[in-house]
């Protein structure tokens, strides 16, 4: 087959003179360049991205593997996103990034490509724009970190959630919550639960976009090295294959996906991220196949922040091959994955080894995990709220709304202990959706007022068109379609007004008379951002809801891998 990288590198005169030359400067001998594969390994290191900082260590395993398969490694930085350090939100740079991958990856002389990724945005992001591109790639994830271990206790990133609620209510002193941080983050890796990092880490093997095992060995394990070099070998083979993304990326392969996620109980970021993914590949997934497929699917491993276990016990337990294993009635066998085998093949010897973290599918968890999509006028293009993390007591509520119009107000008055608030009140937050923070922040999961802490009230139904943290819980309805800013109804909600949740009934509704909502409507005015240049009013131009992804309208699809014109 005629490697793509040969109009490059197999070129004569002096284009080829030109092509090579420059490289040379690295010390790379001549033979390199004749008819190897030329395999590039997009690195999404960066310090300012800890949880991907160990990244030039796993590209030199990755290297590693692409020598032993006869190709020629060649390692490129993209933009890289830290969830933890970004302002105003990763999410902001999600579509930006995968521009950056995806212009990367066709402008050079790549037949295949590594996609090293790790911290929430960093997965997407980088299968996004390879996606656009579609040449052979295979993904390897950095892995979680250890489990944290504090005061004689293991610890994660959702204990900031209750950390944060117990420093507020005075349960906890300052420098105790100071003397965590460590003690959590102890070693290499990204969030050490079922967050969204280890969401996606699930979602690109549930995808086939990986080797067996990649979502769950912790960084730190020497086992990551291995499935690094291993993935730099077999991406060799899939370049001789013509392996490509399209190929494995069916209809099916996001259906096994939904359903694994459900499984797991994974971040409802999973949604918006899956949507803009397929999206790339024209597979035009809604939010109603979300709750269709995976609504009704078992709780399948009892991880936080939806049950009590840690990845790296996950693991050892078996990891999402043995989850697999257990869904294969539910699952499309046969679709293929990056190492050429069927999902059945893939997950055939896996088996749980500890049924406490990973359960038989007769003997689940919870019976119906899964995302549940809601609709009603508050959100007439649906929310949606994950059962698995939320208050079964809560499930069913009618209350009054105490409602936020910024983050910036909730932040005001959300510790002042003459807000009237108790426990049965909705909490409204406004104006943290796609375009109107813009970006959609996870601040979904809103801190209670302290005053209820105080009494022992453990959540409150919350309701924002913003997400929320893949590690946090609570009975959160997020991502209201359309958001406040565009005047979705959710804009209209005053301090007062009667809210209805009946998440059995899939049901969220405004108990405003539908006069009184239009009079509202009328007399909005939508709040100014301030936003007239740049890639950020790009980004409010374009952005698309959350129900579709919240992808740039004009990203959707494929460009190829094609590039008709050269450059001297
Ligand atoms: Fe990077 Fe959680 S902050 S994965």
């Amino acid at each position: 087959m005629k490697l793509r990288s040969s109009d490059w590198f197999g070129r004569e005169g002096k284009d080829g003179f030109i092509y090579r030359a420059w490289m040379k400067n690295q010390g790379i001998p001549d033979d390199e360049f004749r008819d190897k594969p030329v395999i590039g390994i997009c690195n999404t290191w960066s310090e300012l991205t800890p949880c991907n900082a160990h990244f030039r260590e796993l590209a030199e395993s990755v290297k590693k593997g692409v020598w032993e398969s006869g190709g020629f490694p060649l390692e490129f930085p993209v933009m890289s996103l830290g969830e933890t350090i970004v302002k105003p939100t990763a999410m902001l740079f999600r579509n930006l990034m995968s521009m950056t991958v995806e212009e990367s990856i066709r402008a050079n002389p790549l037949d295949g490509v590594v996609l090293l990724v790790g911290c929430d945005k960093t997965t997407p992001a980088s299968v996004m724009g390879a996606c656009s591109v579609d040449i052979p790639t295979i993904a390897v994830s950095g892995g979680p970190m250890l489990t944290g271990k504090f005061k004689g206790r293991d610890m994660a990133t959702s204990d900031i959630w209750r950390m944060s609620e117990a420093s507020r209510s005075g349960e906890l002193d300052q420098e105790t919550f100071r003397n965590a941080e460590a003690a959590m983050c102890r070693s290499q890796g990204h969030c050490a639960v079922m967050g969204t990092a280890s969401t996606m880490g699930c979602m690109v093997e549930s995808l086939g976009l990986t080797l067996p095992e990649n979502a769950a060995i912790p960084a730190a394990d020497s086992r990551r090295k291995v499935l690094a070099q291993l993935s730099g070998r077999r991406i060799v083979d899939m370049v001789k294959e013509d392996l490509k993304p399209s190929e494995i990326l069916t209809r099916e392969a996001f259906e096994n996906a939904v359903i694994a996620n459900a499984a797991i109980g994974g971040s409802t970021n999973f949604l918006i991220h899956l949507m803009a993914i397929a999206g790339r590949v024209g597979i035009n997934l809604t939010l109603d196949d979300f709750d269709r497929l995976g609504s009704k699917i078992p709780l399948l491993a009892n991880l936080q922040p939806s049950g009590k276990y840690f990845m790296e016990d996950f693991y050892y337990a078996g990891g999402l091959p043995a989850v697999m294993k257990e869904l294969l009635p539910h699952l499309h066998k046969s679709v293929v994955s990056v190492n050429g085998k069927t999902v059945e093949e893939n997950c055939s010897s896996a088996e749980s080894f500890d049924e406490e973290i990973i359960a038989k599918l007769d003997k689940p968890f919870q019976e119906n995990s899964g995302i549940a999509v809601v609709y009603g006028n508050l959100c007439e293009n649906g929310a949606i709220i994950k059962p698995s993390a939320a208050s079964e007591e809560l499930m069913k509520h009618r209350g009054q709304a105490i409602v936020f119009e910024t983050i910036e107000e909730f932040h005001e008055r959300i510790n002042d202990p003459e807000l009237e608030a108790d426990e049965t009140n909705i909490l409204v937050l406004k104006n943290v959706g796609p375009k109107g923070y813009p970006g959609m922040p996870e601040v979904g999961n809103m801190g209670l007022p302290p005053k209820l802490l105080k009494k022992g009230v453990k959540d409150m139904v919350r309701i924002s068109d913003g997400r929320m943290s893949g590690t946090a819980f609570g009975t959160t309805f997020l991502h209201v379609s359309p958001e406040s800013a565009i005047g979705g109804n959710l804009a209209f909600v005053q301090d007062g007004d009667w809210i209805e949740v009946d998440v059995e009934n899939r049901r969220l509704h405004l108990d405003v008379p539908p006069d009184e909502l239009e009079k509202r409507k009328r007399n909005w005015k939508p709040i100014d951002l301030g936003y007239d240049r740049g890639y950020v009013k790009m980004f409010i131009d374009h952005v698309e809801q959350a129900d579709k992804g919240m992808d740039l309208d004009y990203l959707k699809g494929s460009s190829g891998s094609e590039v008709s014109r050269d450059s001297h």
